[in-house]
């Protein structure tokens, strides 16, 4: 079979699935970019029978929080959470943008409310493909391009 192979990890999460070219950000945004001890893996622009290519992100005992992954589905909304424990996948489930999203994005607006009181942040998700959100509290809608830089 013509696959690459990639180390297995032990106990952690993979993610994987990920649209070609957008693991480093997803790494970025899940912060792994900082020495936290664990061992990342990143294999980029993998063959994939669904995707055409994709990315995989490897994260040696790391287990995700809904928070995590709701910014997940936001950068890679075809991703699949893989729960390693004792080298076996013991869960996978795939990512979905929530109807609302709340606390994780900040809105573009600079005169938004939310981004002077101790306010948490709030969107509804208007459409997914394209994405685009709007601001519960200005109205202001914010498109894929605008979303992945607030997050
Ligand atoms: N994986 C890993 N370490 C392990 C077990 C699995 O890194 N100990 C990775 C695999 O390399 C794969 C992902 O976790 O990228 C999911 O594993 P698995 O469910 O076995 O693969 P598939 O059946 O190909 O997954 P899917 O059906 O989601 O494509």
């Amino acid at each position: 079979m013509a696959e690459l192979k990639v180390t297995a990890i032990r106990e952690g999460t993979v993610i994987d699935h990920i649209p070609a070219g957008k693991g480093l950000k997803v790494i970025e945004i899940l912060r792994l970019n900082r020495p936290n001890g664990g061992v990342l893996l990143l294999a980029s622009n993998v063959h994939s029978g669904k995707l055409g290519r994709k990315d995989i992100v490897k994260i040696e005992g790391k287990f995700l929080s809904e928070e995590e992954v709701n910014k997940i589905a936001l950068i890679a909304p075809t991703a699949t959470v893989n729960i390693v424990r004792d080298y076996k996948v013991a869960e996978k489930f795939k990512v979905e943008i929530p109807d609302e999203i709340t606390g994780i994005l900040r809105c573009a607006n600079p005169n938004c409310v939310s981004n002077h009181e101790y306010t948490v942040s709030k969107f509804y998700v208007v459409s997914r493909e394209p994405l685009k959100v709007r601001c519960h509290y200005c109205e202001r809608t914010m498109e894929e391009e605008e979303i992945l830089r607030n997050l």
